[in-house]
């Protein structure tokens, strides 16, 4: 059996996961909270990192900290998480799906202008698979429609577009790292702040610890603390930030064996791409990907069931992704329908994702290729 996904492991990650227990302080902001904290501002030129119990999470202080309220609108894709339209909506606010790009399956610039009303409060790129979306074009937009722009870099930890890191371009940006990421703690994320606001990092920092003035405390600068604004508790355990520790020391090797995965499939696929039997993950020039996820896009939806099924039975476990938002129970709700938004709704329809992980072999790549072969061949 290929599983889809595969977490890596060295021996790091037990190492600091045992330090943290006899450090004694496993609840949040320790010792590991700080090295990953500091980590990633460094490593991705960041200017203000707080580590969130999860990308969900993260996405919920951010539409805290542009004080979200009903009567306002959010624009998102639909092709994405649910985490992404909750965060919205748990502020009483309202999602608003724009089409994607079948080229990237990033949100389509142009449909921007299709759904800003004034109502919209923000704009919430999703970068798809770790590749970028038209960051440049978003932000142009926004800044003339004088909107917040928040990041769902969920996927894109350590991805870049035009040279800079995913996650540090909007106002704020949110990561992952839960166990199906590329660097994972099983459960965990970050948001970003990339403000100079200092009363808006201030703010970021109560809403995180419970609405308190706790990390004051902490510091020194107030002799108690106390309830300050609204919050949750949005910190991770420093355990699971020990673990995450472990694994960004290996960020390089890992993105590394993720580009090898990419790179065979790519060529071992490229031949049906040419026969215009289906279309693979493409990145751009301006973007350099942390390799995410290999999808394959084909024409019609019967094939995909058809190769996906054939697939499992031959011991490969490759998946479709994302229900689109807007066709979705909640969506309809909503008052969206199905109808709506054609390129989303036939990606959803025609993708599939290929296992990817940093143990996947040569070997194991070849007999995915070679199957896909036999499949293929007996359409
Ligand atoms: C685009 C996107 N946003 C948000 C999330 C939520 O991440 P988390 O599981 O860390 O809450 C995911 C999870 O896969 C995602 O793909």
């Amino acid at each position: 059996m290929i599983p889809y996904n595969k977490i890596y492991k060295s021996q790091k990650e037990e190492k600091y996961i045992l330090d943290s227990l006899d450090r004694r302080q496993i609840s949040g902001d320790g010792y590991y909270t700080k090295l990953v904290e500091a980590f990633l501002t460094k490593r991705f030129n960041l200017n203000k990192v707080f580590m969130t119990t999860s990308a969900t999470h993260a996405l919920e202080m951010a539409m805290l900290l542009i004080d979200l309220k009903r009567g306002d609108e959010v624009i998102m894709p639909s092709f994405t998480f649910s985490s992404t339209a909750n965060a919205v909506l748990l502020r009483g606010a309202k999602p608003v799906f724009a089409e994607i790009d079948i080229e990237t399956l990033n949100l389509n610039p142009q449909s921007l202008y299709n759904c800003v009303t004034e109502k919209t409060k923000a704009i919430i790129p999703v970068h798809y698979a770790g590749i970028g979306c038209e960051m440049g074009e978003i932000m142009d937009f926004a800044n003339k429609y004088d909107l917040f722009v928040i990041e769902d870099a969920a996927q894109a930890v350590n991805a870049k577009f035009e040279g800079k890191y995913l996650g540090g371009i909007g106002h704020l940006g949110c990561y992952s790292f839960h166990g199906t990421k590329n660097f994972t703690s099983g459960e965990g994320g970050a948001l970003v702040v990339n403000t100079q606001d200092e009363c808006l990092i201030e703010r970021a920092d109560c809403i995180r610890q419970k609405g308190t003035d706790r990390s004051k405390f902490l510091r020194g600068e107030v002799p108690s603390y106390s309830w300050v604004d609204i919050g949750s508790s949005y910190s991770p355990s420093d355990l699971t930030m020990a673990m995450l520790y472990g694994q960004l020391q290996d960020i390089d090797y890992i993105t590394m064996q993720r580009k090898r995965v990419h790179e065979l499939y790519s060529s071992l696929l490229q031949k049906y791409v040419d026969k215009e039997i289906m279309n693979i993950t493409k990145i751009p020039a301006n973007c350099e990907s942390n390799y995410h996820i290999f999808y394959i896009l084909f024409n019609d939806s019967q094939t995909r069931d058809y190769v996906m099924e054939k697939l499992q039975q031959k011991g490969i476990s490759a998946y479709t992704h994302f229900e689109p938002l807007h066709s979705a129970l909640m969506g309809q709700g909503l008052g969206y329908n199905a109808g709506e938004l054609p390129v989303t709704m036939k990606v959803s329809q025609c993708i599939l994702r290929l296992p990817i992980y940093t143990e996947l072999t040569e070997i194991e790549m070849l007999f995915i290729a070679e199957s896909l072969e036999d499949i293929l061949g007996g359409l």
